[in-house]
Protein backbone atom coordinates (compact mmCIF):
# COMPACT_ATOMS: atom_id res chain seq x y z
CA UNK A 1 0.00 0.00 0.00
CA UNK A 2 1.41 3.11 -1.09
CA UNK A 3 2.36 5.64 1.82
CA UNK A 4 3.22 3.24 4.38
CA UNK A 5 6.59 3.03 6.55
CA UNK A 6 8.01 -0.25 7.28
CA UNK A 7 9.62 -0.04 10.69
CA UNK A 8 12.49 -2.73 10.35
CA UNK A 9 14.54 -2.07 12.72
CA UNK A 10 17.19 0.39 12.03
CA UNK A 11 16.38 0.07 8.00
CA UNK A 12 13.45 2.07 7.92
CA UNK A 13 12.28 1.57 4.42
CA UNK A 14 9.40 4.15 2.64
CA UNK A 15 6.98 2.06 0.55
CA UNK A 16 6.73 4.52 -2.25
CA UNK A 17 3.97 2.63 -4.02
CA UNK A 18 3.83 -0.44 -6.13
CA UNK A 19 4.60 -1.40 -9.69
CA UNK A 20 3.36 -4.17 -11.58
CA UNK A 21 2.09 -5.72 -7.91
CA UNK A 22 6.17 -5.14 -6.60
CA UNK A 23 6.80 -2.61 -3.95
CA UNK A 24 9.37 -0.26 -4.31
CA UNK A 25 10.71 0.83 -1.35
CA UNK A 26 13.30 3.77 -0.58
CA UNK A 27 15.56 4.11 2.01
CA UNK A 28 18.87 5.98 2.80
CA UNK A 29 21.10 3.74 1.10
CA UNK A 30 18.97 3.28 -2.29
CA UNK A 31 20.80 3.97 -5.14
CA UNK A 32 19.45 6.34 -7.76
CA UNK A 33 19.59 5.98 -11.55
CA UNK A 34 18.34 8.70 -14.12
CA UNK A 35 17.75 8.93 -17.64
CA UNK A 36 18.74 11.83 -19.46
CA UNK A 37 17.45 14.10 -22.08
CA UNK A 38 15.08 16.34 -23.38
CA UNK A 39 12.17 15.43 -24.18
CA UNK A 40 11.99 12.65 -21.56
CA UNK A 41 8.47 12.21 -20.63
CA UNK A 42 7.98 9.50 -23.37
CA UNK A 43 10.69 7.59 -21.91
CA UNK A 44 9.90 3.49 -20.96
CA UNK A 45 13.72 3.23 -19.48
CA UNK A 46 11.97 4.01 -15.59
CA UNK A 47 9.34 1.11 -15.75
CA UNK A 48 11.43 -1.24 -16.74
CA UNK A 49 14.66 -0.58 -14.65
CA UNK A 50 12.19 -0.20 -11.12
CA UNK A 51 10.79 -3.70 -12.36
CA UNK A 52 13.94 -4.51 -12.70
CA UNK A 53 15.62 -3.51 -9.10
CA UNK A 54 12.31 -4.35 -7.78
CA UNK A 55 12.46 -8.14 -8.99
CA UNK A 56 15.98 -8.64 -8.49
CA UNK A 57 15.50 -7.17 -4.82
CA UNK A 58 18.28 -4.29 -5.88
CA UNK A 59 17.84 -1.39 -3.46
CA UNK A 60 18.03 1.06 -6.52
CA UNK A 61 15.31 3.61 -7.77
CA UNK A 62 15.31 4.98 -11.83
CA UNK A 63 13.70 7.90 -12.63
CA UNK A 64 13.78 10.86 -15.76
CA UNK A 65 15.36 13.94 -15.62
CA UNK A 66 14.65 16.36 -18.52
CA UNK A 67 17.73 18.26 -18.52
CA UNK A 68 18.67 20.71 -21.57
CA UNK A 69 22.46 21.46 -20.52
CA UNK A 70 24.22 17.86 -20.15
CA UNK A 71 26.95 19.91 -18.04
CA UNK A 72 24.50 20.47 -15.10
CA UNK A 73 23.25 17.28 -15.16
CA UNK A 74 26.88 15.63 -15.20
CA UNK A 75 27.74 18.05 -12.13
CA UNK A 76 24.21 16.49 -10.35
CA UNK A 77 25.40 13.26 -10.67
CA UNK A 78 28.30 13.81 -8.64
CA UNK A 79 27.04 16.46 -6.26
CA UNK A 80 23.58 14.51 -5.19
CA UNK A 81 25.96 11.32 -5.67
CA UNK A 82 24.23 9.50 -8.76
CA UNK A 83 24.99 6.24 -9.38
CA UNK A 84 24.12 5.49 -13.41
CA UNK A 85 22.41 7.83 -16.14
CA UNK A 86 21.41 6.30 -19.43
CA UNK A 87 21.87 9.64 -21.75
CA UNK A 88 19.28 10.00 -24.71
CA UNK A 89 18.66 12.56 -27.11
CA UNK A 90 20.18 15.13 -27.61
CA UNK A 91 22.95 14.19 -25.10
CA UNK A 92 24.73 11.60 -26.40
CA UNK A 93 27.94 13.38 -27.95
CA UNK A 94 28.04 16.47 -26.08
CA UNK A 95 28.51 14.50 -22.67
CA UNK A 96 31.98 13.50 -23.71
CA UNK A 97 33.12 16.89 -23.08
CA UNK A 98 32.12 16.52 -19.04
CA UNK A 99 33.01 13.10 -18.39
CA UNK A 100 36.33 11.92 -16.76
CA UNK A 101 36.90 8.71 -18.49
CA UNK A 102 34.83 7.15 -21.66
CA UNK A 103 35.50 3.60 -22.55
CA UNK A 104 37.09 2.60 -25.76
CA UNK A 105 33.84 1.61 -28.00
CA UNK A 106 32.41 4.67 -27.35
CA UNK A 107 35.46 7.02 -27.76
CA UNK A 108 35.53 5.48 -31.24
CA UNK A 109 31.55 5.52 -31.96
CA UNK A 110 31.99 9.40 -30.62
CA UNK A 111 29.16 8.92 -28.37
CA UNK A 112 27.86 7.94 -24.88
CA UNK A 113 24.39 6.44 -24.02
CA UNK A 114 25.81 5.17 -20.71
CA UNK A 115 26.99 6.55 -17.61
CA UNK A 116 28.48 4.97 -13.97
CA UNK A 117 29.82 6.84 -11.34
CA UNK A 118 32.63 5.55 -9.35
CA UNK A 119 32.73 6.84 -6.24
CA UNK A 120 32.72 10.80 -7.80
CA UNK A 121 34.49 9.43 -10.72
CA UNK A 122 32.14 8.94 -13.97
CA UNK A 123 33.24 7.01 -17.07
CA UNK A 124 30.78 6.60 -19.97
CA UNK A 125 29.88 3.76 -22.22
CA UNK A 126 27.57 2.97 -25.12
CA UNK A 127 25.40 0.26 -24.72
CA UNK A 128 23.53 0.56 -28.14
CA UNK A 129 26.41 -0.52 -30.01
CA UNK A 130 26.38 -3.86 -27.76
CA UNK A 131 22.93 -3.76 -27.63
CA UNK A 132 22.25 -3.94 -31.59
CA UNK A 133 24.45 -6.74 -31.50
CA UNK A 134 23.09 -8.95 -29.09
CA UNK A 135 19.60 -8.53 -31.11
CA UNK A 136 21.21 -9.56 -34.17
CA UNK A 137 23.54 -12.27 -33.20
CA UNK A 138 20.87 -13.96 -31.57
CA UNK A 139 19.09 -14.39 -34.66
CA UNK A 140 22.28 -14.52 -36.88
CA UNK A 141 25.94 -14.37 -36.29
CA UNK A 142 27.13 -11.04 -38.34
CA UNK A 143 30.61 -12.35 -39.42
CA UNK A 144 30.91 -12.46 -43.31
CA UNK A 145 27.30 -10.69 -43.94
CA UNK A 146 26.62 -7.66 -46.03
CA UNK A 147 24.83 -5.03 -44.16
CA UNK A 148 22.83 -2.20 -45.24
CA UNK A 149 21.91 0.85 -42.50
CA UNK A 150 19.31 3.36 -43.47
CA UNK A 151 19.89 6.70 -41.48
CA UNK A 152 23.79 8.16 -40.61
CA UNK A 153 23.00 9.52 -36.84
CA UNK A 154 24.29 8.72 -33.67
CA UNK A 155 22.47 5.47 -33.61
CA UNK A 156 23.83 4.75 -36.90
CA UNK A 157 27.39 5.08 -35.83
CA UNK A 158 26.85 3.23 -32.96
CA UNK A 159 25.40 -0.19 -34.88
CA UNK A 160 27.27 0.46 -37.90
CA UNK A 161 30.57 0.46 -35.42
CA UNK A 162 29.03 -2.87 -33.26
CA UNK A 163 28.54 -4.42 -37.09
CA UNK A 164 32.25 -3.84 -38.26
CA UNK A 165 33.89 -5.01 -35.19
CA UNK A 166 31.59 -8.35 -35.94
CA UNK A 167 33.13 -9.24 -39.09
CA UNK A 168 30.49 -7.68 -41.79
CA UNK A 169 30.69 -5.98 -44.54
CA UNK A 170 28.83 -2.42 -44.54
CA UNK A 171 26.98 -0.16 -46.82
CA UNK A 172 24.94 3.02 -45.54
CA UNK A 173 21.70 4.27 -47.10
CA UNK A 174 21.25 8.01 -45.81
CA UNK A 175 18.13 10.98 -47.16
CA UNK A 176 21.38 13.61 -47.28
CA UNK A 177 24.39 12.42 -48.94
CA UNK A 178 26.65 15.26 -46.90
CA UNK A 179 25.90 12.97 -43.44
CA UNK A 180 25.96 9.59 -44.63
CA UNK A 181 29.23 9.96 -46.98
CA UNK A 182 31.09 11.71 -43.54
CA UNK A 183 29.68 8.48 -41.51
CA UNK A 184 30.04 6.22 -44.44
CA UNK A 185 33.78 7.23 -44.44
CA UNK A 186 34.26 6.87 -40.58
CA UNK A 187 33.15 3.28 -41.00
CA UNK A 188 35.22 2.79 -44.08
CA UNK A 189 31.44 2.11 -45.30
CA UNK A 190 30.01 2.48 -48.73
CA UNK A 191 27.54 5.05 -49.31
CA UNK A 192 24.21 4.96 -51.18
CA UNK A 193 21.64 8.25 -51.39
CA UNK A 194 18.51 6.95 -50.40
CA UNK A 195 16.75 8.94 -53.49
CA UNK A 196 19.12 6.42 -55.46
CA UNK A 197 18.00 3.07 -53.79
CA UNK A 198 17.15 0.59 -56.57
CA UNK A 199 17.71 -2.69 -54.99
CA UNK A 200 18.68 -4.05 -51.54
CA UNK A 201 21.48 -6.97 -52.42
CA UNK A 202 22.22 -7.62 -48.59
CA UNK A 203 21.43 -10.42 -45.94
CA UNK A 204 20.29 -7.58 -43.80
CA UNK A 205 18.49 -4.32 -43.64
CA UNK A 206 18.69 -1.93 -40.38
CA UNK A 207 16.43 0.76 -40.15
CA UNK A 208 17.73 3.43 -37.52
CA UNK A 209 16.11 6.98 -38.52
CA UNK A 210 12.81 8.00 -36.96
CA UNK A 211 10.63 7.31 -39.95
CA UNK A 212 7.69 4.83 -39.07
CA UNK A 213 7.43 6.27 -35.43
CA UNK A 214 4.36 6.69 -33.23
CA UNK A 215 2.06 8.66 -34.94
CA UNK A 216 3.16 8.33 -38.23
CA UNK A 217 3.22 4.99 -37.79
CA UNK A 218 1.91 4.22 -41.70
CA UNK A 219 5.43 5.71 -42.63
CA UNK A 220 8.34 3.70 -44.58
CA UNK A 221 11.93 4.61 -45.59
CA UNK A 222 11.60 1.81 -47.99
CA UNK A 223 9.58 1.06 -51.13
CA UNK A 224 8.00 -2.46 -50.91
CA UNK A 225 8.52 -3.85 -53.96
CA UNK A 226 12.78 -3.44 -52.86
CA UNK A 227 12.24 -6.21 -50.15
CA UNK A 228 13.29 -9.83 -50.91
CA UNK A 229 12.58 -12.92 -49.18
CA UNK A 230 16.35 -13.86 -47.54
CA UNK A 231 16.71 -10.25 -46.43
CA UNK A 232 16.77 -10.02 -42.64
CA UNK A 233 15.08 -6.80 -41.63
CA UNK A 234 15.70 -4.98 -38.44
CA UNK A 235 14.31 -1.57 -37.12
CA UNK A 236 15.02 0.19 -34.01
CA UNK A 237 11.93 1.85 -33.84
CA UNK A 238 9.73 0.06 -31.04
CA UNK A 239 6.68 2.22 -30.82
CA UNK A 240 5.04 0.75 -32.42
CA UNK A 241 6.60 -2.95 -31.84
CA UNK A 242 5.96 -3.26 -35.56
CA UNK A 243 6.66 -0.47 -37.67
CA UNK A 244 5.13 -0.47 -41.36
CA UNK A 245 8.72 -1.41 -42.65
CA UNK A 246 8.46 -4.46 -40.33
CA UNK A 247 4.82 -5.39 -41.59
CA UNK A 248 5.86 -4.81 -45.02
CA UNK A 249 9.25 -7.19 -44.85
CA UNK A 250 7.05 -9.86 -43.66
CA UNK A 251 4.27 -9.15 -46.09
CA UNK A 252 7.36 -9.82 -48.47
CA UNK A 253 8.68 -13.15 -46.53
CA UNK A 254 11.83 -11.82 -44.89
CA UNK A 255 12.56 -12.54 -41.64
CA UNK A 256 12.40 -9.31 -39.05
CA UNK A 257 13.54 -8.06 -35.97
CA UNK A 258 12.21 -5.20 -34.08
CA UNK A 259 12.86 -2.36 -31.87
CA UNK A 260 12.18 -3.95 -28.77
CA UNK A 261 15.04 -6.51 -29.02
CA UNK A 262 17.88 -3.65 -28.97
CA UNK A 263 16.33 -1.52 -26.49
CA UNK A 264 16.28 -4.45 -24.12
CA UNK A 265 19.61 -5.87 -24.64
CA UNK A 266 21.36 -2.33 -24.16
CA UNK A 267 19.39 -1.91 -21.11
CA UNK A 268 20.29 -5.33 -19.60
CA UNK A 269 24.17 -3.86 -20.46
CA UNK A 270 23.24 -0.54 -18.47
CA UNK A 271 21.88 -3.20 -15.52
CA UNK A 272 24.59 -5.19 -15.39
CA UNK A 273 27.14 -2.39 -15.52
CA UNK A 274 25.71 -0.60 -13.02
CA UNK A 275 24.69 -3.26 -10.42
CA UNK A 276 27.15 -6.07 -11.22
CA UNK A 277 24.57 -8.80 -11.49
CA UNK A 278 22.49 -10.52 -14.65
CA UNK A 279 20.19 -8.56 -15.53
CA UNK A 280 16.13 -10.08 -15.46
CA UNK A 281 16.06 -10.01 -19.03
CA UNK A 282 12.46 -11.49 -19.64
CA UNK A 283 10.76 -9.35 -17.20
CA UNK A 284 12.36 -6.59 -18.23
CA UNK A 285 10.90 -7.06 -22.08
CA UNK A 286 7.31 -7.89 -20.22
CA UNK A 287 7.75 -4.49 -18.75
CA UNK A 288 8.07 -2.47 -22.31
CA UNK A 289 5.57 -4.72 -23.71
CA UNK A 290 3.29 -3.72 -20.82
CA UNK A 291 4.14 -0.13 -20.99
CA UNK A 292 3.66 -0.26 -25.14
CA UNK A 293 -0.42 -2.35 -25.33
CA UNK A 294 -1.20 -0.23 -21.95
CA UNK A 295 0.82 2.75 -22.26
CA UNK A 296 -1.87 4.77 -20.13
CA UNK A 297 -1.37 2.72 -17.23
CA UNK A 298 2.27 3.36 -17.75
CA UNK A 299 2.67 6.66 -18.99
CA UNK A 300 1.38 9.31 -15.99
P1 LIG B 1 19.95 9.60 -33.94
O1 LIG B 1 21.12 10.12 -33.18
O2 LIG B 1 18.81 9.17 -33.07
O3 LIG B 1 20.32 8.54 -34.91
P2 LIG B 1 19.95 11.90 -35.71
O4 LIG B 1 21.39 12.16 -35.42
O5 LIG B 1 19.02 13.06 -35.70
O6 LIG B 1 19.31 10.85 -34.72
O7 LIG B 1 19.87 11.14 -37.12
C1 LIG B 1 18.68 10.86 -37.70
C2 LIG B 1 18.90 10.14 -39.03
O8 LIG B 1 17.62 9.81 -39.54
C3 LIG B 1 19.60 10.97 -40.06
O9 LIG B 1 20.42 10.14 -40.83
C4 LIG B 1 18.43 11.50 -40.89
O10 LIG B 1 18.74 11.75 -42.24
P3 LIG B 1 19.38 13.16 -42.71
O11 LIG B 1 20.86 13.00 -42.51
O12 LIG B 1 19.00 13.27 -44.13
O13 LIG B 1 18.77 14.20 -41.86
C5 LIG B 1 17.48 10.36 -40.85
N1 LIG B 1 16.09 10.78 -41.05
C6 LIG B 1 15.32 11.46 -40.18
N2 LIG B 1 14.10 11.70 -40.70
C7 LIG B 1 14.11 11.14 -41.94
C8 LIG B 1 13.15 11.03 -42.99
N3 LIG B 1 11.91 11.54 -42.86
N4 LIG B 1 13.50 10.37 -44.11
C9 LIG B 1 14.73 9.86 -44.25
N5 LIG B 1 15.70 9.94 -43.30
C10 LIG B 1 15.39 10.56 -42.16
Amino acid sequence: MPGVLSEGRGNAKYILGTLNDEMIMIDAATHVFAVMGNPVRHSLSPVMFNRAFSETGYNGVYVAFQVSAIGDGVAAMRSLGIKGASITIPHKISILDFLDEVDSMAESIGAVNTVINHEGRLKGYNSDCLGAVKAIEEVTPLEGKQVAIIGSGGAAAAIGFGVKSRGASLALINRSISKGEKLATALKADFIPLSELQSLPFDMLIQTTSVGMTPHIHQSPVPTELLTPGLLVMDIVYAPMKTRLLKDAEEAGCRTINGLSMFVHQAAFQFELWTQSPSPLAIMKQSLMDSLNNPSKNHT
